[in-house]
């Protein structure tokens, strides 16, 4: 099904990320005529600060209005689900938010609702569209990295010094804790740079934070191609910390916030022999749209027919399959092993 252009744009829950959405669709010059929101009074400043006119606090109640071509859902992850079949049983795209699901079956009735309503379900993984991200993928194919030895990732916060949100702090709203919420998009992230994930081994700890849920872990991982790798996730950080740190026989690359605008840079021996602490290296550095937005404007042109779904449900299962197999890992104390898929 090929909407219109430009589409007219939904979104659910209109909290912290709800921003970045709403900036995609703006500089994808599609408009947002319809929000829906339980807080009645975040719903009304949303919609008086965006200039939307059609307000809801049941999304039941805006699919059945109609007029609607694409759904962002930004609301907690409990949310998605229904959501997502909701969306699927209009007729409505969906970009749905990270983690996709909480659950397995969950995450195929979504794909299996939005496949059979023939409608696009992206997964809001937005680092695959990154500029150092593509870059990455680019260096890795064209072999100058050699083969992957090691995949290092991380994303750590400290909820900018103010305690981690309601929405994140329970079982029942997120499913989990900065595992889940920080860790399926490096998850993600470890299959986009290096294919299937075939086993993991975790630890987590709450340590900071007086919530249900884990507040640091890490999960140490094997590729299929035999790359092993970590995924480290926190709100124990002291600031914001992402970054990803590809390492292969012939080269290395690294892009973290910590080398200041989005910044890949490659390392490698061109001519060996020198010191040990200095290598030739090459910096890409990346101006234009942030990630969520170069996510929306993929998921848009997915939707007109004219590009992949750059993050699908299966890619968006698969994270989640990774995440709670950490999970039992975690529980147990030993590795688990991810086969099929
Ligand atoms: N892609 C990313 O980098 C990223 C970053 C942050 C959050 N997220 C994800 O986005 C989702 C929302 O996170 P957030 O940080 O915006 O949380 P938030 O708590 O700031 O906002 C969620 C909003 O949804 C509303 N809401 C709750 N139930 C609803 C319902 N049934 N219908 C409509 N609105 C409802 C809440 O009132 C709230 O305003 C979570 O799944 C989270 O994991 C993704």
């Amino acid at each position: 099904m090929i909407s219109p252009t430009p589409p007219r744009v939904a979104i659910i829950g209109t909290g912290g990320i709800s921003e970045a959405h709403y900036a995609g669709y703006q500089a994808a010059g599609a408009e947002v005529v319809a929000l829906c929101e339980v807080d009645q009074d975040q719903l009304t400043a949303r919609a008086l600060a965006w200039g939307v006119r059609r307000s809801y606090t049941d999304y039941h109640t805006m699919f059945a209005d109609g007029g609607i071509d694409v759904v962002s859902i930004a609301a907690p992850t409990v949310v998605h689900h229904p959501a997502t079949l909701a969306a699927a049983a209009a007729g409505v795209h969906v970009l749905v938010e990270k983690p996709m699901a909480l659950d397995l079956d969950l995450a195929d009735e979504m794909i299996a609702a939005c496949s059979e309503a023939r409608v696009v379900l992206c997964v809001n993984h937005q680092l695959r569209s990154s500029g150092p991200a593509n870059k990455a993928k680019e260096l890795l194919a064209s072999d100058v990295i050699g083969r992957l030895t090691h995949i290092r990732l991380r994303q750590a916060h400290d909820w900018g010094g103010k305690g981690a949100r309601r929405s994140f702090a329970t079982r029942a709203s997120s499913g989990g804790g900065t595992l889940l919420d920080n860790g399926c998009h490096l998850a993600d992230l470890a299959r986009f740079f290096g294919g299937k994930v075939t086993e993991v081994y975790a630890r987590s700890a709450t340590l900071a934070y007086e919530v249900e849920v884990e507040d640091t872990a890490h999960v140490s991982f094997v590729t299929a191609d035999g790359a092993i790798g970590t995924i480290e996730t926190a709100w124990t950080a002291t600031g914001w910390e992402e970054g990803f740190w590809l390492y292969g026989t012939k080269g290395s690359i690294e892009s973290t916030n910590r080398l200041g605008a989005p910044t890949l840079r490659h390392s490698y021996r061109a001519s060996p022999g020198g010191a040990w602490d200095t290598t030739d290296v090459t910096e890409y550095r990346f101006t234009g749209l942030p990630p969520h937005s170069r996510h929306v404007l993929a998921f848009l042109a997915a939707v007109r027919g004219e590009g992949p779904v750059v993050c699908t449900g299966e890619d968006g299962r698969e994270a989640v399959r990774l995440i709670l197999s950490a999970y039992s890992s975690a529980t147990s104390g030993l590795p688990v092993a991810l086969t099929g898929c």
